[in-house]
């Protein structure tokens, strides 16, 4: 693993490239990324970094918004088959008839979502600035994609406008089941319940606290609780060790890992720096189309 690590170093150094993390990437990938968070930040960085080239490791739609948000930069995906599947789960076919049928609604993509979603929809929004942004819009009507989930979470916290969800889902979130939170629940009853909003109501509304990888991890560094049960993807639980080495986290007993998130192993990230394969390309009209809903999501999400 030291040659691996050693040989990225240099590459980085030669090519002038910078490794990206999500949180949800396996441990030893997180350990060499220059930089971990959640989707908001990534985004944040890879608008503001001076590299010539962008390690993606994370999922397909995070490595486009990357691009689409530095056309000029070179950005690479660790596995190009690391895809998120709910970015799939809308259509711009029924985008078009919702538009029709609701003039003068928003489109409200979750960033989770094909570079296609986001040519048709008026602007992005993550989990950390969801409610903030579509609180934000003039617009009273707001269909939100592709999370059925996080729709539902924004909805509840601005009762004044009107929603239309979408039946996306992310696999794992959706799969956390009432019984097993009151399963863990029982053997800690100490604990917080901390989850991230692409699960469904039926945890949602047992948790503390509600909100991004990074607003959980904040969470638990600002909290004097030590024990915790969480209901995201496992793969959190190494910056939350880092930030609060003595406290104790419990996770469900199965399916929280996104096995997309964890083939971007430190070994396909020396193979991309090396070849320079795997490189993520849009055509022209997707990248000038896609990168309005972007860029309103970083000026209203600031
Ligand atoms: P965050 O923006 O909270 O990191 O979430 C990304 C994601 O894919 C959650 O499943
Ligand atoms: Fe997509 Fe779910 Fe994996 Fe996040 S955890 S990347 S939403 S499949």
């Amino acid at each position: 693993m030291s040659n691996t690590i050693n040989r990225i170093n240099e590459l980085k150094k030669e090519k002038n490239a910078v490794i990206l993390a999500h949180y949800y990437c396996p441990e030893d990938t997180q350990g060499i990324a220059d930089h971990i968070g959640d989707s908001f930040y990534l985004a944040k960085i890879a608008k503001e970094t001076d590299a010539d080239i962008i390690v993606f490791a994370g999922v397909r739609f995070m490595g486009e918004s990357a691009k689409i948000l530095n056309p000029d930069k070179k950005v690479l995906m660790p596995d190009m088959s690391a895809d998120c599947p709910m970015a799939h789960m809308a259509s711009v076919e029924r985008i078009a008839e919702v538009r029709n049928e609701h003039p003068g609604i928003a489109v409200v993509c979750y960033i989770n979502s094909t570079a296609e979603l986001k040519c048709a929809s008026d602007v992005c929004v993550t989990s950390s600035n969801a409610k903030k942004i579509v609180k934000a819009l003039p617009n009273n009507d707001i269909y939100f994609i592709p999370d059925q989930n996080l729709g539902r979470h924004v909805a509840m916290a601005i009762p004044e406008k009107r929603f239309i969800f979408n039946e996306g889902h992310c696999p794992i979130h959706h799969g956390f089941t009432e019984d097993e939170l009151i399963r863990l629940k029982r053997l800690h009853p100490n604990a917080k319940v901390l989850a991230h909003p692409e699960s469904r109501d039926c945890i949602l509304k047992h948790s503390d606290y509600i909100g991004s990888t990074a607003g959980i991890i904040d969470y638990v560094s600002g909290s004097d609780v030590n024990e915790f049960i969480i209901f995201t993807e496992e793969g959190i639980n190494y910056a939350l060790k880092k930030a609060a080495p003595d406290k104790h986290f419990y996770y469900p007993s199965v399916g929280c890992a996104c096995a997309d998130m964890k083939l971007n192993t430190p070994e396909a990230i020396l193979n991309v720096l090396e070849s320079e394969q795997n490189e993520v390309l849009l055509d022209s009209k997707t990248m000038k189309n896609a990168l309005e809903p972007l860029e309103k999501m970083l000026e209203l999400g600031k």
